[in-house]
């Protein structure tokens, strides 16, 4: 008994020593179940330290708003009870004000649980039942202080507001739970807000303490990955009285002023941090009309704006993420039905001092802070302790079997309330991840709206759904113009470069080169165009490239083909005089069949030469080379055998003669040059046969062409015709002094100095020449060629089959010859004035052996005839 009796009197001693510090006032009613409940009622306390160095703590700044969240549990509490939902067991309250200050906080937490212990001893009867949960702090710092302390009595605490992550840590605070979301979840709101409207340099105003430490750290976390800087962070000491405030204030709107692309500032800032802001900042015009992100700390706190008289406009647009409102309208009839009169609140100081002050206005005034967010999370956490204190009296009776905290610890964790219809239980964490919401201040008489629900935030889904198409036009209108970025975007058409030395989002815009294109804004890179399309640098489309060759329509190529069609139908009509004054002499003196065959060859290289022009494919690539080659191989070798005749009929040396002679044969000859030709062209083709190729030109066309591949293939190819025209030549050469009516020496020579002069000048041409007009060049040379040849061989021929008919016959002939070879082996004297003057009449032979190889002449005209 003595022991008890000295417990008692330390108890009293003590209690008297806690509560004699005057900050404390509180509110408490009876019941079976006491709750205690911790608000900041005021936001902080005035340490002074008095001589003896005890301290003196004089609590400042009383906050209507949280006198009226206690009330809200003061409400819940009440209607629990009135509506018996516990059955006989009611619950009871103890509200103690904790000054937004820990050592405050700690010290009334103390106090309780000193007298919790002592009930345990049995000490007071008549004292109150222990408090058996705390509903409280507000604030992050005091409940992590307070949690444990709770902790060594296992008393659980439910916040309604403490959104710090490091408190879901439950190996640190088992016996701390909240109704709120943590605030890792509002930092990753935020930031799908910011990148949402392509926010990318922002700033970031914070209160120093473990809230705005963790908000400002996650939403760096969340922000960092969708490529968003902080272009200036000014974290703002938290104690009001430090002479550094003022300082970092300042700091702050310098930091604000300075950086002008910001326009977006997002604050974690306790409101009257941003009283302090706001108040010094809008005296510079370059301080108004920003974006102000509001964390759920001041986003629903008016006083921000209306204790420094300014309106909203001035500052710019505010809006926020605000925790989860809750329905305000049965609280607001509790305001209403609240009796006025102070002495009936002799049990809460709070009110009672608030009535006193503000009498007949007293309910007005508090329905002016309520904050729709303190309801919703203030009457969950009742509800959670209603329901686990319901799981446990199920099967008990909780009057006179006390429940312990522990197991009320437990039945929380696994309670499932509801409120509204909806339930919500606890999760792993002790959290209640309730999602946000997004709310737009708007002016109105007195104070800003700050209940302007615009969009819910879903944490299960991180997304965000607007309320209304209206409100999501209102925000746009707000904010859809506003950007805050660093340097301009990058158009499309260019990519972003980083600057040295500069944070990821200041860079700047270079120029995507060619055949690359970037087509949105901000393009991390430019993609190359794909095949067949092009794109001129800073393009952000690619366009089909257009496809190039000598087109049917081109005017080169329709003269040339003109010229084409001229030549194939001239030989047509040679072909038809000559084969119509088949026994002439003029016509069985050039071999007829032979030319005949040479004509068809002129026709078929003529035609090839159509081969070169309009789109190439394959197989035009291939035949074209090879037809003309062919062809033009056939042209020589028939040209090659006439002059061989030639040179046979007036080569006077019997024995050259007879070898000639046995040489002579005509077809053999063809078909040999042919075989040479044909060798060739089959190696090419078998080899590498010229392919379909494309390049691009200057001006972005993709040009066809048909690629020889093999050189040396076309090059042997041409140097073989080469060679057969050079024989004819030489040949030619020899005998280019024969008869008039032979002149066809003459004229193959004629017709072989035209084609190697063309040809030699094709080479250079081809090689420097590229483009479309390749093909045409070889045309022109092969036109020319066969021109050549078709003038030379034939037209002389023609004029005097249609116009020198006298010429045309055998006595003429006759006459001519012996002519010559008087020439060759007489008086030259003579002979030049005889065919001067008469060159058919004058027949004078001066030599039986010369007339004899004429006849021999004449008769091997026969033979190949
Ligand atoms: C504490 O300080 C307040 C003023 O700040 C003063 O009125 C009061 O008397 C002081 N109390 C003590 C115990 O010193
Ligand atoms: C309430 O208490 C009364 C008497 O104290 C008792 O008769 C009654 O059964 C109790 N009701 C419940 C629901 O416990
Ligand atoms: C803050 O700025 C104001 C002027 O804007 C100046 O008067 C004051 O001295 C500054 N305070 C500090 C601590 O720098
Ligand atoms: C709030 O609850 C009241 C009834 O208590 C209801 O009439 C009102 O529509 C609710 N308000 C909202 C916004 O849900
Ligand atoms: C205040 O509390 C006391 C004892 O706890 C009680 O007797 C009294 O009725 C209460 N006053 C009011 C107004 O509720
Ligand atoms: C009540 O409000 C009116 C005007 O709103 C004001 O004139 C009056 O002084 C207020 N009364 C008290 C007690 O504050
Ligand atoms: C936003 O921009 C659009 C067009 O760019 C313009 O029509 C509109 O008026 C602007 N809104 C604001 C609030 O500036
Ligand atoms: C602000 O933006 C403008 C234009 O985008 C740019 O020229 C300027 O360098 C930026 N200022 C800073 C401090 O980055
Ligand atoms: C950009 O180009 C890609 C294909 O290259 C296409 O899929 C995409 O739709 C384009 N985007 C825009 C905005 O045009
Ligand atoms: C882009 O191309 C144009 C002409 O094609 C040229 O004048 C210009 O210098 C180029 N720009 C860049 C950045 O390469």
């Amino acid at each position: 008994m003595k022991c008890f009796f000295s417990f008692c009197i330390l108890f009293a001693v003590l209690s008297h020593l806690f509560f004699s510090v005057k900050c404390f006032n509180q509110a408490k009613a009876k019941g079976d179940i006491v709750i205690e409940g911790l608000f900041p009622i005021h936001e902080s306390v005035i340490v002074t330290v008095n001589d003896d160095g005890s301290e003196n703590r004089t609590r400042d700044r009383f906050s209507t708003a949280r006198l009226v969240q206690s009330l809200i549990m003061v409400q819940a509490l009440e209607e629990i009870n009135q509506k018996r939902e516990l059955g006989n067991l009611t619950l009871g309250y103890l509200i103690l004000d904790s000054c937004g200050e820990v050592t405050t906080a700690l010290i009334q937490t103390q106090a309780f649980m000193m007298r919790n212990s002592n009930n345990r001893q049995d000490c007071a009867q008549q004292s109150s039942p222990p408090v058996l949960v705390v509903i409280g702090d507000y604030y992050s710092e005091l409940s992590i202080g307070v949690t444990g302390q709770l902790h060594l009595e296992y008393i659980p605490e439910i916040s309604y507001g403490a959104t710090s992550g490091f408190l879901s840590d439950k190996t640190r605070f088992p016996s701390f739970m909240r109704t709120v979301p943590q605030d890792d979840h509002q930092g990753h709101a935020i930031a799908q807000i910011l990148d949402h409207y392509g926010w990318t340099w922002v700033g970031v105003v914070a209160t120093d303490g473990e809230y705005g430490r963790y908000i400002t750290e996650r939403l760096r976390h969340h922000a960092t990955k969708k490529g968003i800087c902080f272009a200036f962070t000014s974290v703002l000491p938290d104690a009001l009285n430090d002479d550094s405030r003022e300082e970092s204030i300042n700091s702050t709107i310098k930091s604000i002023i300075d950086n002008r692309n910001v326009s977006v500032i997002i604050s974690f800032a306790k409101a009257y941090h941003m009283i302090d802001i706001f108040g010094k900042l809008l005296k510079y015009p370059q301080g108004r009309g920003k974006v102000w992100l509001a964390s759920d700390i001041w986003s629903q706190s008016p006083e921000v704006l209306s204790s420094q008289n300014y309106k909203l406009s001035d500052v710019g647009t505010i809006f926020g993420v605000t925790l989860k409102s809750g329905n305000t309208t049965k609280f607001e009839r509790y305001l209403d039905d609240l009796d006025e009169n102070p002495n009936h609140h002799e049990n809460n100081t709070f009110l009672s001092n608030f009535l006193k002050e503000h009498g007949t206005n007293s309910s007005e005034e508090l329905k002016k802070m309520i904050y729709p967010y303190a309801v919703f999370s203030i009457e969950l956490a009742v509800k959670a302790i209603a329901q686990a204190v319901k799981d446990l009296c199920t099967n008990r009776d909780c009057k006179t079997q006390s429940l312990r905290p522990l197991e009320l610890r437990r039945a929380l964790r696994k309670a499932t309330f509801h409120m509204e219809e909806k339930s919500y239980s606890f999760d792993h964490h002790g959290d209640l991840n309730s999602g946000y919401d997004i709310i737009l201040w708007k002016q109105t008489q007195d104070s800003p709206d700050v209940n302007n629900i615009l969009a819910y935030y879903s944490i299960e889904h991180q997304s965000l759904t607007f309320t209304s198409q209206e409100t999501q036009q209102a925000l746009q209108s707000h904010i859809g113009n506003v950007t805050s970025k660093c340097t301009d975007s990058c158009r499309p058409g260019y990519r972003k470069t980083s600057v040295t030395g500069q944070p990821g989002c200041c860079y700047q815009c270079e120029p995507c080169a060619e055949n690359q294109y970037s087509n949105t804004t901000d393009s991390e890179k430019c993609h190359p165009c794909k095949e067949n399309y092009y794109s001129k640098n800073t393009s952000s489309v690619c366009l089909p490239r257009k496809t190039d060759f000598l087109k049917w329509g081109d005017v080169y190529l329709i003269v040339l083909l003109s010229f084409t069609s001229l030549g194939a139908v001239l030989t047509i009509v040679v072909g038809i005089i000559f084969l119509a004054h088949w026994n002439t002499p003029v016509v069985r003196s050039s071999v007829g069949p032979i030319s005949i065959i040479l004509l068809l060859s002129l026709m078929i290289t003529f035609t090839s030469v159509i081969l070169f022009g309009g789109p190439p494919n394959s197989y035009q690539c291939q035949a074209r080379q090879v037809v003309f080659g062919l062809s033009f191989t056939l042209c020589v070798s028939c040209i090659m055998v006439k002059s061989f005749k030639i040179v046979l009929a007036f080569e006077f040396d019997p024995v050259i003669q007879s070898i000639l002679k046995k040489l002579y044969k005509p077809y053999l000859i063809v078909t040999v040059s042919m075989a040479g030709q044909v060798v060739i062209v089959t190696t090419w083709l078998v080899l590498s046969p010229p392919y379909i190729d494309s390049e691009i030109t200057q001006d972005n066309m993709e040009l066809m062409f048909c690629n020889e591949k093999l050189i040396p293939a076309f090059g042997a190819m041409l140097v073989y015709i080469g060679l057969l025209a050079l024989i004819c030549f030489g040949v030619a050469f020899k005998g280019r002094k024969l008869p008039d009516s032979y002149n066809d020496a003459k004229f193959i020579t004629f017709a072989m100095l035209i084609y190697f002069i063309s040809w030699i000048m094709f080479g250079p041409v081809y090689v420097n020449v590229t483009g479309k007009y390749l093909p045409a060049v070889e045309m022109v040379v092969i036109l020319i060629s066969c021109y050549g040849i078709l003038f030379c061989q034939f037209f002389t021929k023609c004029y005097i089959i249609l116009c020198k008919k006298e010429a045309n016959t055998e006595k003429a002939f006759r006459c001519n010859i012996r002519n010559y070879s008087m020439d060759h082996k007489g008086s030259e004297d003579e002979v030049s004035s005889n065919r001067v003057e008469n060159p058919n009449l004058s027949v004078s032979v001066k030599s039986q052996d010369n007339w004899n190889s004429v006849k021999l002449s004449l008769s091997s005209l026969k033979v190949i005839k």
